[in-house]
């Protein structure tokens, strides 16, 4: 039987992970069915339940189910209790209900593998205190970087955040207005929603150090405001989150099917779809 996987979330209609993970299926060379599934907050668990009665052997999670998958799980890998969300779902063939979450994997591997950027000893601000930030937090700080700040609208947020992870690392939360005043950083990350809303966060040249790095954990075909900013600011290396989709979803498929495919081969292909989405 061909095995069957969806991406559950809420919007889900624009969703490139069927093209990506199809895209796996073939450089890998194998079969795999893989579709788009709708949900509500009430619906979620009977829709996965449902889907895992009819035969599926994964899911992935996406906005906004990330931690009713992280509740709903009988099994819970590291990276998920960590983040404290769920992102890929692994139905076990024992009828457990396994939770990863691949999105600090993905991230550190397009970071560090496409990139080349180096977060050992760095210092590292992360803007934006919500689910994104916490799925990242544990991965960075395995790195080692000298500091991780995290800059928040809401300075509470970033403040319990960052006192979450204290054991982990250097890490240390505070509000988007202290950002004016603050140090420079190495690599800059966003992880806020203010794309969405066509802002971009109160940064300054001075919160850039020499040869610094800025990554939008969104992508989309044009800039983002956050990576105009940056250019505008002239930052030199600059990023959207495509690569970080690409390979977390190269995590899940390695969970699901025993195999890594090559993201490399993938993400040329995959990119000209980025072009054509929303
Ligand atoms: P996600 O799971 O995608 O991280 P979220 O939990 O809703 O989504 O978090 C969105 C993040 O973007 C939060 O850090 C939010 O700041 P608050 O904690 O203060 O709400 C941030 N954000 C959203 N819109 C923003 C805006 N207009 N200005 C500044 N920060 C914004």
């Amino acid at each position: 039987m061909i095995p069957q996987y969806t991406v559950i979330g809420q919007p889900i209609a624009h969703s490139l992970s069927p093209q990506i993970h199809q895209t796996f299926a073939k450089l890998t060379q194998r079969k795999i069915q893989y579709t788009r599934t709708e949900a509500t907050k009430d619906t979620f668990t009977s829709t996965v339940k449902k889907f895992q009665a009819n035969g599926g052997q994964g899911c992935n999670v996406t906005v906004p189910f990330k931690e009713d998958a992280f509740e709903l799980c009988d099994r819970l890998h590291e990276s998920a209790s960590l983040a404290r969300a769920v992102n890929t779902l692994w139905m076990h063939k024992d009828g457990s209900l396994v939770g990863h979450n691949t999105d600090g994997s993905g991230l550190l591997q397009d970071l560090e593998a496409r990139h080349h950027i180096a977060l050992a000893g760095k210092r590292i601000l992360i803007l934006g205190a919500g689910g994104a930030t916490r799925g990242v937090i544990g991965p960075l700080l395995s790195r080692a970087p000298e500091q991780l700040d995290i800059a928040n609208r809401t300075t509470e947020r970033s403040e319990l955040l960052a006192a979450d992870f204290s054991q982990l690392g250097n890490i240390k939360g505070f509000g988007l207005d202290a950002l004016e005043t603050g140090g420079a950083y190495d690599v800059v990350l966003n992880a806020t929603s203010m794309s969405l809303q066509g802002a971009a966060p109160p940064l300054t040249k001075n919160n850039f150090s020499k040869g610094a790095a800025a990554y939008d954990l969104m992508y989309s075909a044009e800039d983002t405001p956050f990576m105009a900013q940056c250019r505008s600011m002239g930052v030199e290396q600059v990023y959207d989150g495509f690569g970080m989709l690409v390979e977390q979803a190269a995590d899940a498929f390695l969970i699901w099917e025993g195999v890594r495919p090559k993201t490399q081969l993938a993400y040329a292909e995959l990119t000209e779809l980025k072009q054509t989405s929303k």
